[in-house]
């Protein structure tokens, strides 16, 4: 009988193969060349809009948390609030002075084409990014500036043709600077992660591996502060849709006024948990004390583990964490046996709300609308 030379799975290359048959892995393996390519499509975005009063980013779940990042991006530096609006319809002020950028990957989430359709009755500033769908029909027709991204991928693996368009979009209207020159520094330092974490690089020294190994059964909690909120976000959804797991999020120091309190007398609860602590080299003394001081707290029956961010600038940062924490869903995913790309009960959801109806008539109203007048 041959030996058995593999201990992990993730040691197993092969292995990962079988079970990541759609080939997640990819997506993340090629990340830069994917921000790369959403650097060079994001160029032939040209707006004709004034400087809005506000910016609202209209979409749901691997679409919205675009918007999500771009914010925390745009914190200390846009003139103007940023709110990401994940519903069907949009905040109160949204109006003429509101630059509406709907994000709709598939084109046809029924909440998303809602927000358009609100945006063109109120007559917000509109820009649609999306593959195609509905959304794409009706921007062309109704005249509306858009921009089609490459089709045929998972929403959530298509984060950078759906964010680098949102940030372009923002630096052409002066509301953000420095998006080109970060965007080229941060894909040559997620050429060294991909590397880093790639299904080739054993356990043993794999950064992602050993994180999956890790939080490998128990329910992750992800902690993250400043521009790591939605990166911490985009932690829990990964977790959730590569590895079908329950996850959860906070951020520092909000979380330093209630969440702390939750594991006081969590007693056996604990050890169901694992909280992951986003860090950075240079984080505020502040926030390092904070943090320091929340461990020493915390129970010592979960575990506890960090991840750094690397890179030398805020947007290089940001995608470095995102891309280790897509790396590590999808090898909790191999380690759980669970093919991360397939998501059945969103499947499902959404076709079962497509028998409410409600889409028809969102569609039914959209087609009532006039093309503006360019
Ligand atoms: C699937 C995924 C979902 C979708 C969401 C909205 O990979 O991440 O969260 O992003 O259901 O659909 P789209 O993105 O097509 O508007």
């Amino acid at each position: 009988m041959k030996p058995k030379t593999c201990k992990s799975p993730l040691d197993d290359v092969e292995e990962i193969g079988r079970i990541d048959k759609s080939n997640m892995l990819s997506f993340s393996v090629q990340a830069p060349k994917h921000y790369h390519k959403a650097a060079e499509i994001s160029e032939k975005i040209v707006v004709n809009y004034q400087k809005p009063d506000n910016v609202i980013v209209a979409g749901m779940g691997g679409s919205a948390i675009g918007g999500e990042l771009l914010k925390d991006y745009a914190r200390s530096q846009a003139p103007v609030p940023i709110e990401v609006s994940k519903d069907y319809t949009l905040p109160a002020y949204a109006g003429k002075r509101s630059l509406v950028v709907i994000v709709s990957y598939s084109g046809d989430t029924e909440e998303s084409l809602s927000a358009f359709l609100e945006a063109q009755r109120r007559h917000c500033m509109t820009y649609c990014i999306s593959s195609g769908g509905s959304l794409l029909e009706f921007a062309e027709k109704l005249n509306v500036p858009h921009l089609r991204v490459p089709a045929g991928m998972p929403p959530r693996a298509a984060s950078p043709y759906l964010l680098v368009p949102q940030l372009v979009l923002l630096e052409k209207m002066s509301l953000v600077s420095g998006v080109s020159e970060s965007l080229s520094d941060a894909s040559r330092n997620l050429e060294k992660i991909s590397r880093e974490n790639a299904p080739e690089k054993p356990a043993e020294s794999n950064p992602a591996k050993l994180l999956a190994s890790g939080i490998n059964g128990t329910v992750p909690v992800v902690y993250g502060f400043g521009i790591y909120r939605g990166v911490a976000q985009r932690w829990k959804q990964q977790f959730n849709e590569n590895a079908k797991v329950p996850a959860k999020w906070e951020v520092f120091p909000e979380l330093d006024h209630n969440e702390i309190v939750g594991w006081e007398k969590a007693g056996s609860l604990n050890r169901h948990f694992s909280t992951v602590f986003l860090r950075d080299k240079n984080e505020p003394l502040e926030v390092r004390s904070r943090i320091e001081i929340t461990k020493n707290l915390m129970p010592k029956a979960s575990k506890r583990l960090e991840v750094w961010s690397q890179g030398k600038n805020t947007l290089a940062k940001m995608l470095s964490a995102i891309l280790i924490g897509d790396f590590t869903s999808i090898y909790l995913a191999v380690l759980r046996g669970i093919d991360p790309t397939p998501v059945p009960t969103i499947a499902t959801l959404k076709q079962k709300l497509g028998e409410t109806g409600t889409k028809e008539r969102i569609i039914h109203e959209l087609e009532k609308l006039k093309p503006i007048q360019s």
